[in-house]
């Protein structure tokens, strides 16, 4: 499964506020590109905190790009999938409504009556890992499931888990023209911070949108 990465930053490298707020940090010409990226995946993810602080729906924005895939016999909409190891998800989430199948990865620490809840709700729910997801056994069942692109919509903490476990194979990222500064700002990659062998990128292209910059990247060693 080939794992496209996609986030907008400020020049300083914040992917929203410290309070975990939302920036308009991109405009419509960016928009676009990702609206497209979109279509052209399989399924869109994200992990949970970006479902709880911003309760995207992940859907395709542009009739024209549903109509396409609906005319190569894919769905209007990929499916989405959210990393949720003890299932924090709302009931009300944006990702659970009907506009697309939802893939719910959750460790084996879920509690079953949420886990039942969320099959009730019509997700489908997959367990990997002891008290959190485990990304790559994850990745392969859902590589069993016929997904060939998976976009990560972010955000920092799951983007830093995918460059742990090596599971990235391109990295997209519009900056723009913004700080947003705050040492507890979410940034393109959180976690526990790499320390000695850092992730390889060989720069794609850039290509100026809006008023910033997209940076595209292959990630070197990527199978
Ligand atoms: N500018 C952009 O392009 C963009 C895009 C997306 C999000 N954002 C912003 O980013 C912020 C959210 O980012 P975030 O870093 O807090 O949350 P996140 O990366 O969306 O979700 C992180 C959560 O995913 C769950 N998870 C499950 N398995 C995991 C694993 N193996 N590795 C890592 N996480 C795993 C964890 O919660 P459990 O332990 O409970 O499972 C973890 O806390 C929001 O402020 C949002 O606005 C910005």
């Amino acid at each position: 499964m080939h794992v496209v990465v996609n986030a907008a930053t400020s020049v300083d490298g914040k992917l929203s506020t410290r309070e975990r707020e939302q920036v308009e940090i991109s405009g419509s010409e960016d928009f676009d590109r990702v609206d497209r990226l979109r279509a052209d995946s399989d399924a869109v993810m994200v992990g949970v905190g970006t479902v709880v602080a911003d309760d995207p729906s992940l859907t395709v924005k542009d009739d024209r790009l549903r109509e396409e895939r609906r005319d190569r016999g894919d769905p209007p909409n990929p499916a989405r999938v959210v990393a949720d190891s003890q299932v924090r998800t709302p009931m009300d989430a944006a990702v659970l409504d009907d506009d697309a199948e939802t893939y719910l990865l959750v460790s084996e620490a879920a509690p079953a009556d949420f886990v039942d809840t969320m099959e009730s709700a019509g997700a489908t729910v997959l367990a990997a890992g002891q008290d959190r997801v485990d990304l790559s056994v994850a990745f392969a069942r859902l590589a069993a499931e016929r997904f060939d692109q998976l976009m990560v919509e972010g955000g920092g903490e799951l983007i830093f888990s995918l460059f742990e476990e090596g599971l990235v194979d391109e990295l997209s990222v519009f900056v723009g023209a913004t700080v947003i500064g705050g040492r507890d700002a979410p940034t393109l990659a959180d976690g526990e911070g790499f320390v000695g062998e850092f992730p390889e990128l060989d720069l794609r292209s850039v290509e100026r949108l809006d008023d910033g910059v997209v940076l595209s990247y292959d990630v070197r060693g990527a199978l």
